[in-house]
């Protein structure tokens, strides 16, 4: 086996992506299977598009499965993991990947809208970290869950006041289970992603923002969802990153790093 390979090779383990539906999280689901892992892809609303990943993971020789997964709903998430470990014996690896947005104006944010998102995106990732890493506990041979986090976590970014809120409660939570599990041999990290065109902030991403976005992005342009790949396979190694716990790491084209 090359030193590559033995340093981030997921083969022989199992992972599951809550959000794998999506553009980040589709693109994330292949990037597992590539490194060996066998590979459960979630959804929630569009099984479509969850199976398309899966047809592309099987067609390039990877095992993988689309399992419905709704993050707001911990008896789902429960079912996905139960239905994970028949088919696969066990889950190692964890990645949260929901996501819901809006740019409403922060006095006309409906109540609802507050807990749409909050319940999707924080709450969402707290069941899935409690369901999954009490599996893991369980299991007894530790595991990595790598929650996607945002560069609007840390300051505030104009126009995603929920949304933002949501993440910084993701960097916490993501602090707080590295520190409660890693006697369980469980390490978790965050992935901050900057700027990627995806379904959620297809209508925030306008070409004002784009202008703004780049202005203040040093290497000046949008991410593309594979450039998020080399972090992931990395946290979710186990002897790539075998030290690595409690982090959140950008990928964002230098846009924490910026300032006037
Ligand atoms: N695209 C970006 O620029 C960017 C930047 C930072 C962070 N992120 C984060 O990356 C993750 C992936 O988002 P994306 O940008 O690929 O957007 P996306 O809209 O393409 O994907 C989000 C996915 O979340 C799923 N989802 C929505 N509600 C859900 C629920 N209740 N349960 C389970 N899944 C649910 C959607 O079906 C979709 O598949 C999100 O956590 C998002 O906040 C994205």
């Amino acid at each position: 086996m090359s030193y590559l390979s033995e340093l981030f090779s997921l083969d022989g383990k199992v992972a599951f992506v809550v959000g794998g539906s999506g553009v980040l999280g589709g693109e994330m689901s292949i990037a597992l299977a590539k490194a060996g892992a066998k590979v459960a892809v979630g959804y929630s609303r569009n099984a479509a598009s969850a199976d398309e990943k899966v047809k592309a993971i099987q067609s390039a020789g990877g095992e993988a499965m689309a399992v419905k997964s709704d993050s707001t709903s911990k008896q789902e998430l429960q079912s996905a993991l139960d239905a994970v470990v028949t088919r696969w014996g066990k889950v190692d690896i964890l990645v949260n990947a929901p996501g819901v947005n809006s740019p409403t104006p922060v006095l006309d944010i409906a109540e609802e809208e507050w807990t749409r998102i909050i319940d999707t995106n924080l709450k969402g990732m707290f069941l899935a970290c409690q369901v999954f890493g009490k599996g893991m506990i369980e299991q007894k041979s530790g595991g990595s869950i790598i929650n996607i986090s945002s560069v609007s976590s840390n300051i505030p970014l104009s126009r995603v006041f929920t949304y933002s809120i949501s993440k910084a409660g993701v960097n916490n939570m993501t602090k707080f289970l590295a520190r409660e599990w890693a006697q369980h041999g469980i390490r978790v990290n965050a992935i901050m992603p900057g700027f990627f065109p995806a379904e959620q902030n297809r209508k925030i991403l306008t070409e004002e923002r784009r202008n703004n976005i780049f202005r203040h992005t040093p290497m000046s342009r949008y991410g593309e969802s594979h450039e998020l790949a080399g972090a992931l396979v990395w946290l979710a190694s186990e002897k790539a990153a075998s030290f690595v716990t409690g982090t959140i790491i950008p990928v964002d084209g230098g846009f924490t790093a910026m300032t006037i």
